[in-house]
């Protein structure tokens, strides 16, 4: 059975990457901060014939992620999950009610900025670094960038829900994001990687809200048909969780 990394794997969209994939028979190497008291995940592993491993893995700690790497060894990877992201202070959802508050122009906090994208950006690439040879090394060959159609230069303007302007460390982040997956999917293409960017949707998590669009496991369940699905010629293209496509 294939072998799947996950980030952020203790709450939201990357628990149920965990819990689906552990369904579907895969191992899966499940990384948080804090596994120790990671109950939900706990209980996922639990119930996994051995098939799920717990690590702690911080993104804004490199050397955790070297040291995950050690773990893992010389075991192929067949799926890298770079889910693990933050949306940044003050407020915690997407919500039209505290999207005024959210990194608006007068408002902006410039440690907080900083602290999204070191997060978001390098923490993600290192991650994508770290395992390169493990993706390599594997029969599928695949790494997913979690994203946001909020990081899309091309989708965003006024007449969009939700609007284009606010929330600017999150969207400049993801923007970000996208950039470093599109040349990834250039720089790996050789080594047969296929890197897919992929937008959730407004999915209902702690980042997401109560308002959300939808539930977790359905998000998830869609990404996951277009990583079974995906060929080369999804590296490098941005998607969203129904397949279709979203302008960089
Ligand atoms: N929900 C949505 O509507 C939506 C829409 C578009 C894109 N996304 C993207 O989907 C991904 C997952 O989001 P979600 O909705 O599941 O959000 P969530 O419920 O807030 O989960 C975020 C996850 O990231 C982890 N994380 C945060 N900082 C970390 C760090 N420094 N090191 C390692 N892990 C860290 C969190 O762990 P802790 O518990 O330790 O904080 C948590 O597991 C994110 O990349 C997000 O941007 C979500």
């Amino acid at each position: 059975m294939p072998t799947a990394l996950v980030t952020g794997a203790n709450r939201g969209l990357g628990l149920e990457f965990v819990r689906q994939l552990a369904a579907l028979g895969w191992h899966v190497h499940a990384c948080c901060r804090q596994p120790g008291v990671a109950a939900d995940l706990q209980q996922v592993a639990a119930v996994s014939d051995g098939r799920v491993a717990l690590h702690a893995l911080d993104l804004g700690d490199l050397a955790s992620i070297d040291r995950v790497a050690a773990t893992v060894g010389g075991r192929p990877l067949d799926l890298l999950v770079n889910n693990a992201g933050v949306l940044g202070n003050p407020g915690t959802h997407f919500s039209e009610r505290s999207r005024s508050m959210l990194q608006s122009v007068g408002r902006f906090d410039y440690d907080e900025w900083l602290e999204v994208l070191r997060i978001n950006v390098i923490g993600t690439a290192k991650v994508s670094e770290a395992f390169v040879n493990h993706i390599a090394a594997s029969e599928r060959k695949c790494i997913v960038m979690v994203s946001s159609v909020m990081g899309s230069i091309g989708w965003n303007d006024r007449s969009r829900f939700p609007p284009g302007g606010g929330i600017h460390a999150y969207r400049s982040s993801k923007a970000a994001l996208n950039m470093l997956a599109r040349g990834l999917a250039a720089d790996l293409h050789e080594k047969g990687i296929v890197v897919l960017t992929l937008n959730p949707g407004w999915v209902k998590t702690e980042m997401g809200g109560a308002d959300g669009m939808f539930e977790a496991k359905d998000s998830v369940h869609r990404m996951l048909g277009l990583v079974i699905r995906s060929t080369p010629a999804h590296s490098g293209v941005f998607q969203s969780h129904d397949g279709t496509e979203i302008p960089w």
